[in-house]
Parts: structure tokens; sequence; C-alpha cells
């Protein structure tokens, strides 16, 4: 049985399934229309969502399955102190798979090691979003005709942006794929995913603090959101949340083919004129994310028919468990009591948490 934390979980070919999956139910809704019916989908959002949540729910009822959860960290029972563990294990009684969203950093692995159905991470903190990604993918698939190949932008908050994170992931399994990282330089992309994920692939990348000067070379701009909510210092929220602001003006200079994406919600970074520009992908974006969701639903639903056997994670023999201690404030390590610390050496030597990727000491 198998759960997705983050979308480096599946497989170049897997994802081709989904998208090819995807790409059917668009065209054969009918089909798939009682395909999970008895099927029950938990949602437990302990952060705000409207897409994520909307669409997984949306996923499971147009496959003929039902949902049950909650939208809110204060109705449910982590509010009177219960651990993620706990959570995970009780809502495995009343669900045949889990949608969880969380604050904290890790905490949809600790959710999947500690469920009896598929655990899908909608977001863990600033960490990973993976079915963003899923959704991400199909748009860019639909739209480019594949994904060799593309120079893409990311521009705004790479630091906290976690679907710039999980799209980079993704991306860098692709030929010949560049990135234009685009931010100021307090929100850059941080170096472990510089790390781990572009100069382990040998993903071309080059760092600017100009959009305008990115613009013509890109085949796709990802905007983000400056995320305010994962700011501590609010001060700096106010210098930086105006960065980036994409208008009509600065889409001149942009290929006449660009696909413009962000994964919602957007604040001001996109004028909303841009919104009648053919290159303007993202709500199309967002109804693609329900496609890939009911893809995935479908395929860890089938898998856990096959194997009901939970899949280890902690089982790598390369995994270091106490000596080294996450200092990372948002990890599960530092909210969950019965978490043991536990790290593991990446590939240019950094010991990384395993809940959070952040370097430990
Ligand atoms: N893109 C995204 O995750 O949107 P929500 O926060 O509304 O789910």
């Amino acid at each position: 049985m198998r759960s997705l934390i983050d979308v480096t979980d599946f497989s170049v070919d897997e994802l081709y399934s989904l998208i090819h999956t995807a790409n059917d139910i668009i065209e054969n809704p009918k089909k798939y229309a009682e395909a999970c019916k008895g099927k029950k989908l938990a949602t437990l959002f302990f952060e705000p969502s409207t897409r994520t949540r909307l669409s997984f729910e949306a996923a499971m009822l147009e496959l003929g399955g039902s949902v049950l959860g909650f939208s809110e960290a204060s109705s449910s029972s982590a509010a009177k102190g219960e651990s993620i563990a706990d959570t995970a294990k009780v809502v495995s009684c009343y669900a045949d798979i889990i949608a969880m969203r969380s604050p904290i950093e890790g905490a949809a692995l600790v959710a999947s090691q500690n469920a009896s159905v598929p655990v899908i991470n909608a977001g863990d903190g600033g960490h990973c979003h993976p079915t963003q990604t899923l959704a991400d993918l199909l748009t860019i698939y639909r739209e480019k005709g594949g994904f060799d190949n593309l120079t893409i932008g990311y521009c705004g908050d790479l630091k906290y942006g976690r679907t710039v994170h999980s799209l980079l992931g993704a991306m860098s399994r692709y030929k010949n794929v560049k990135a234009v990282l685009i931010s100021p330089k307090e929100l850059s992309l941080p170096d472990y995913v510089k790390h781990d994920v572009l100069e382990k692939s040998g993903m071309e990348y080059q760092e600017t603090a100009s959009l305008e000067d990115a613009i013509p070379s890109l085949d796709v701009l990802y905007m983000t959101r400056i995320q305010r909510e994962r700011f501590d210092d609010k001060d700096e929220y106010e210098r930086l949340k105006d960065s980036y602001v994409l208008t009509v003006q600065k889409l001149q200079s942009a290929k006449e083919n660009m696909c413009i994406l962000h994964p919602l919600p957007r604040v001001n970074e996109i004028s909303v004129k841009v919104d009648d520009d053919r290159r303007a992908c993202y709500f199309k974006q967002a109804l693609y994310g329900k496609y890939m969701r009911m893809a995935l639903i479908l395929k860890l639903l089938d898998e856990a028919n096959a194997n009901a056997v939970r899949e280890d994670r902690f089982a790598d023999k390369d995994i270091i468990y106490d000596t080294h201690k996450c200092s990372n404030p948002k990890c599960a390590c530092a909210s969950q009591q019965e978490l043991r610390h536990a790290c593991k050496r990446s590939e240019n030597g950094i010991l990384r948490c395993v809940y959070c990727d952040k370097e430990v000491r």
C-alpha cells in the first residue's frame, strides 16, 4: 500500500500513466462515474484551502465515492492535543484514503507511517505540495505537449513556496529542462532544494531578481504568491509583498505561446487584466487539478486493494536515529512528542532530517 508524500515518490512512467488516466477521464467521464462506489475519502485540513480540499472532494464525488473530514484544526481533536499519528490511526477506521494538509513539515509522512490506508500529502508547511504538482504537470503537458526542452521561470516566493519545490523535483527528471529562479534575495530557493534537486539532477538554472529580464526566454512562467503566513518577521513580509506584479505590459516581451501558471490563490501578483490573455492558464490548471486527483485516488486505492501492507519508509538502513536533532521549529519533530529524530545523508554528504529535509548538525 502506497502513499503520496513527495511527487518523486512516483516514477516518470507512473506520472505519465496518471496524465493518461486524467486525459481519459476528461474524454470519458461516464466511464469513471462509479469507479469508487462505496469508498470514502477523508479530507483532514489543518490549514485553509479552497482548491485542494474542494477539488479532492469533487474528485471523489465524481468517482462515485463519498467524503468526510474537516477544514480547520480548531474543529478537530488536534485542538485538544491529539497527535498526527493517533489522528491517522483513528481516521483509518472511518475512511479508505486520506488527503491531509498541515502547517507541520513532515506531517503527511508521519500520518502515512501510522495510517492503515493510503495518505496523500495535500501540503505540509513550506515543504511539499505534490498534488499541486500533478495539476501543474497535466497543464504543462496539455499546453506544451510534453516536458523536455522547456525553460520554466519560477517567480515570487521561492523560499516558502512549496509548490515550486515540488514542481522543480518533478521537472528535474526530464531532458534539457532549464529553471530561471526569479525572486528577491530574501526569498530565494532554499539551499537544500538547490543541492538535492537542481545540482543532483544537473538541471541548468540561473537566479535573477528581474522578471522583466527573464520573461523573453520563458516557455512557462510559474507565478507564486508571497506566503504571508510563513513569515516570522511581518515587517519583512510588508517590505517584500509587492515584489512582482505580472501585467499586460510586461507580457509584451514574452513568447506568443508562453504559458502562465499560478497555483493560486492570487493576491496581486498577476493583474486581473492578464486573465483575458490566451497565455493565462491558471484557472484551467485549477480544473486539471481535479482530474489528476481523480487519477491519483484511483491509483492509490487500486494499489491498496492489491497490497494492503503499509510501505515502511523507515526501513531504510541509511536512516540515522537520535544522533542529530532537527532544529526546524516547523518540523514534525518539534511538535510530535513520540517521534525519534531521524536523518539521512544526502548524496553531497549533508545530513538532512527525513521529515522536513532541512540540514541537521
Ligand atoms: N493551490 C492551492 O493549494 O490552493 P488552496 O490553498 O486553495 O488549496
